[in-house]
């Protein structure tokens, strides 16, 4: 298994499943999440809808729409009242890894989840999601590829992953 970094817009990002950065009403509000919406269409929000409320931390999948991937995973990183923390972070990527997993997909693609509506900060949120990125034990996945959105954010990544196990 790989990780890749790259910077741009994930409904642009080819991959199995594509991870929204989600709430856990699973209601789809700006960011990603809208960026998904406008692109997918608003039937990934109602199929993602009708398997919520989940807690924070948890992950569903959901329909694609129109994005070119199988899947859309809402990982629920943060609670619709905004509260976020280290472990809800890390629960949701896990989460959204052991869903692909379950559904054998060879590549998925994250955000840097938490960081813009949620607010967690950007380098911590770098070293949680590359730690369990890192640490889990896969079977099926082959490429996990980090999207980050902006140049500065990509180049955290990068400082913080140490050129690591990471493929540019
Ligand atoms: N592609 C990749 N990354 C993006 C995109 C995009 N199209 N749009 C935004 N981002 C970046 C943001 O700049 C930020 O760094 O994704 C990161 C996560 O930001 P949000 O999408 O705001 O997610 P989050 O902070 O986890 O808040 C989730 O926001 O939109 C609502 O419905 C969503 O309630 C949920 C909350």
């Amino acid at each position: 298994m790989k990780i890749y970094l790259e910077q741009g817009d994930i409904t642009n990002i080819q991959a199995d499943a594509i991870v929204n950065a989600a709430n856990n009403e699973l209601w789809m509000g700006a960011g990603v999440a809208g960026a998904i919406k406008r692109k997918g269409g608003i039937e990934i929000e109602k199929d993602a809808m009708s398997k919520g409320p989940i807690e924070h931390g948890e992950a569903i999948e959901s329909i694609a729409g129109k994005l070119n991937a199988k899947y859309v995973i809402h990982a629920a990183g943060m609670r619709s009242d905004g509260f976020i923390s280290k472990e809800s972070l890390s629960k949701s990527v896990e989460n959204s890894l052991f869903i692909a997993e379950k559904l054998q997909l060879q590549s998925i693609a994250f955000p840097a989840i938490g960081t813009g509506v949620a607010g967690f900060p950007p380098e911590e949120c770098a070293k949680i999601m590359l730690d369990v990125l890192r640490n889990f034990k896969y079977t099926k996945l082959e490429k996990v590829i980090l999207v980050l959105y902006s140049n500065e954010m990509y180049s955290l990544f990068l400082k913080v992953a140490e050129n690591k196990e990471i493929e540019l």
